[in-house]
């Protein structure tokens, strides 16, 4: 290890973080009933211009009266850019009482935009006597953001997890997008000729660069990268695809942006039973090589090793976290 230590942030569960705009009221309490670990209540995109005020009082009235269980509970305010920001600041903090755990701040392109968050969060703190610290949620979704997202990952104490804005990072870079955070066919590869004489397409998964190079940077500052949304909530089987391969770069959770996506979040981001039975054993079988003094042995005919504990371990806490 290095001698600098990565401090993480709060531990907390976000296998599947799910959107409810501010200005439809009528889908706070099924919300908050649902199986989603995390809720943020929209004041930016999925809200139109002329319902901005109407939306957070909606939010800020359901933050204090709704019984939102154990879930964690967060507030997306609208841009730096716009001047909607910094009522959405100033109103939630001050009116929205101590069970809102997380602020989700759109569009972050700078470790100054973070900063500046951080500084009306710090002053409201204390003015109003907050007793919870507020945890930040950033979302990477335009070019700006990606190029800086070392610094914004590291930009404050506050933060807690960085979010890959797929539908925004499209329009940011220019790429071309059929469905929200889905694949493109004309993102693949034309094999060469197969033995039958036939060529096959290999489709490619045009925002891997994207999600790995946050995934880097959300680790190595302690936090939580989280998959953004996918567009298209009839299609179960792509929905789970993409879920799936943001697991395996090191995703902790994914965006549901209907209610039906929230149990396929929390089943493709795991850990599954078999994949936590299979931990227990390498732990089991580690300590008897420590015993027997071998860093290293075999299980199930593959080598395990001190890297495996730590993977394990990651796993079974994860469980236990879930089971809690
Ligand atoms: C989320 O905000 C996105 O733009 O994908
Ligand atoms: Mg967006």
């Amino acid at each position: 290890m290095s001698f600098h230590t990565v401090e993480q942030a709060a531990a907390r569960l976000n296998r599947s973080e799910l959107a409810v705009p501010g200005s439809q009221p009528q889908l706070f309490e099924k919300a908050a009933k649902s199986a989603a670990d995390v809720i943020f209540l929209d004041l930016e995109d999925a809200v139109a211009p002329d319902d901005k005020e109407q939306a957070r009082k909606n939010i800020i009235q359901a933050i204090n009266d709704i019984d939102w269980g154990r879930k964690s509970l967060s507030v997306r305010i609208n841009g730096l850019d716009t001047h909607y920001m910094y009522r959405d600041v100033v109103d939630v903090l001050e009116q929205a009482g101590d069970r809102l755990d997380l602020i989700m701040i759109p569009k972050v392109g700078t470790a100054a935009d973070v900063y500046a968050i951080d500084m009306m969060a710090t002053q409201i703190e204390t003015a109003k006597g907050r007793k919870k610290k507020i945890g930040f949620e950033l979302i990477i979704e335009t070019a700006l953001g990606m190029q800086n997202v070392e610094a914004i990952a590291g930009a404050s104490r506050r933060n807690e997890s960085l979010h890959f804005g797929v539908a925004d990072y499209a329009a940011s870079t220019r790429a071309r997008t059929t469905n929200i955070g889905g694949a493109n066919p004309d993102y693949s590869v034309l094999t060469d000729k197969l033995d039958d004489g036939s060529r096959a397409t290999h489709w490619g998964d045009m925002w891997h660069y994207a999600l790995a190079r946050m995934v880097v940077a959300a680790r190595a500052n302690g936090l939580r990268p989280v998959d953004g949304p996918f567009g298209d909530f009839s299609d179960a089987d792509g929905y789970k695809a993409a879920a799936g391969r943001a697991a395996v770069l090191g995703c902790e959770g994914k965006w549901a942006i209907h209610p039906s996506q929230v149990t396929l979040a929390n089943e493709a981001m795991g850990p599954s039973e078999k994949d936590v039975a299979r931990a227990k054993r390498i732990l089991v079988a580690m300590e008897e090589a420590a015993k027997a003094g071998k860093g290293a042995v075999s299980l199930d005919g593959r080598l395990i090793d001190y890297a495996s504990i730590r993977q394990a371990e990651v796993l079974v806490k994860k469980a236990e976290q879930i089971a809690k």
